[in-house]
């Protein structure tokens, strides 16, 4: 082995050159500025990045501000002029989850319209997977404009918009935006009009009108439409003065193929009136219990069989399949339990519901005939012709079509 011409080799690499401490030291001292130099301009770029994103966002925030002043002006002209800044923060427009989801919030409105002092609500109608009724959290982004309390009954407080946030106790990140309109009607003849000129006592009229009908206000004599019927023959419907009526009990079931999802549309704008009728004597009615599926009714009810047994249970609850509920014209008010039976709320219900078309399902000593128990809670829609013509004959619509209640 030539070691030789191996330690040739080596020497072959090029000689380091000897660098005096003074140039070394330069050296260091430019290596530090160049770093400190490419570190300072990635600060600036990734503040300016920042910055162009804020700026993009803030932009966002004002379109829906604008977009909400306009909003407010079909309502009150007078509530764009003295709107406090509508609160974005955290906020992304509500939007309409797919019904079908069964991982987010569903509720029958995501917009609502009061009056300063007045109270609306927006119902649950379905929940998150593994979220219940008990795992609500209800919120204001501006208290200033509306409340909300523990049940979603939402309150304006002042002339703008909000929004009403509700989330789940169990997992925060499922949550759902109601955009809250908040009006002053006693400002109407006081406003001016969208040139900035004075308006005339008719314009305030017209304006009081058209607020009047935006927030819905109750017309207690109105009548009320039946529910329009479901094409499925496998539905049992009687008849009434030409109206369809659905019928669902022991004997006759509800198609899950036909759920409608939510409380069907003439019901819950009924129980709108209903509750808004009983706010104005003073009591408050929601809706505790509104539309469920077959499969969530089939929970309720394979509970009640465990905790009491299928005799027990058949007394108070109905089979999957057999629910008035889940054909989105039954609600339960406030509290569905025995407590609820001697309260103000439920004799005011007792004596009120007919007149917005709903009617006690299952009233005291009927048991043999409806095949459930006192229900003071469950309401049930018709329409107002029937819901009248049964409070005038006292009798439960088996009693009236002549109908069984029974499983086979
Ligand atoms: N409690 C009524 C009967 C239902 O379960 O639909
Ligand atoms: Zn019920």
């Amino acid at each position: 082995m030539d070691y030789n011409n191996n330690y040739n080799d080596y020497n072959t690499q090029r000689p380091r050159k000897k660098v005096s401490k003074e140039t070394f030291r330069k050296r260091q001292l430019t290596a530090v500025f160049v770093i400190a130099f490419i570190l300072l301009l990635i600060i600036v770029l990734f503040a300016k990045a920042c910055s162009k994103d804020s700026v993009k966002k803030t932009g966002d925030t004002k379109v829906k501000n604008k977009t909400a002043v306009t909003t407010t002006t079909t309502v009150d002209s007078a509530a764009v002029t003295t709107a406090p800044p509508v609160t974005t923060e955290a906020v992304t427009e509500p939007t309409t989850p797919d019904p079908n989801d069964t991982n987010s919030f569903q509720l029958d409105k995501y917009t609502v319209y009061v009056d300063i002092g007045g109270t609306d609500m927006p119902f649950v109608q379905g929940y998150p997977e593994g979220s219940s009724e008990a795992d609500e959290l209800w919120s204001s982004d501006n208290t200033a404009i509306a409340t909300v309390d523990a049940y979603g009954h939402i309150t304006g407080v002042s002339p703008g918009e909000c929004y009403v946030i509700l989330r789940s106790a169990k997992d925060q990140t499922k949550e759902a935006y109601v955009k809250v309109v908040v009006a002053d009607s006693s400002n109407a003849a006081a406003t001016t009009d969208a040139n900035g000129e004075n308006a005339t006592s008719a314009d305030a009229t017209e304006s009081a009108t058209t607020l009047s009908s935006n927030t819905q206000e109750p017309q207690l004599t109105a009548e009320a439409p039946a529910p329009s019927k479901i094409d499925d023959p496998s539905l049992h419907y009687e008849t009434f003065q030409g109206e369809p009526v659905l019928i669902v009990n022991k004997s006759y079931s509800m198609n899950p193929a036909n759920e409608p999802g939510g409380l069907e549309a003439t019901t819950a704008a009924q129980f709108d009136k209903l509750a808004q009728a009983a706010a104005a004597d003073g009591l408050t009615l929601w809706v505790a219990s509104g539309f469920r599926s077959y499969s969530y009714q089939d929970q309720i009810y394979n509970n009640y069989v465990n905790m009491s047994g299928q005799a027990t249970a058949d007394t108070f609850s109905a089979r999957p399949g057999h629910s008035e509920h889940e054909t989105g014209l039954a609600i339960d008010v406030n509290d569905p339990s025995d407590s609820f039976n001697n309260t103000a709320e439920a004799a005011w219900l007792a004596k009120h519901c007919w007149d917005y078309g709903f009617i006690l399902r299952y009233p005291q000593g009927k048991q043999d005939i409806t095949g459930y128990k006192y229900e003071s809670w469950h309401i049930r829609y018709v329409g107002t012709k029937l819901s009248k013509e049964l409070q005038k004959s006292g009798q439960t619509m088996e009693e009236y079509f002549g109908l069984t209640s029974q499983y086979q």
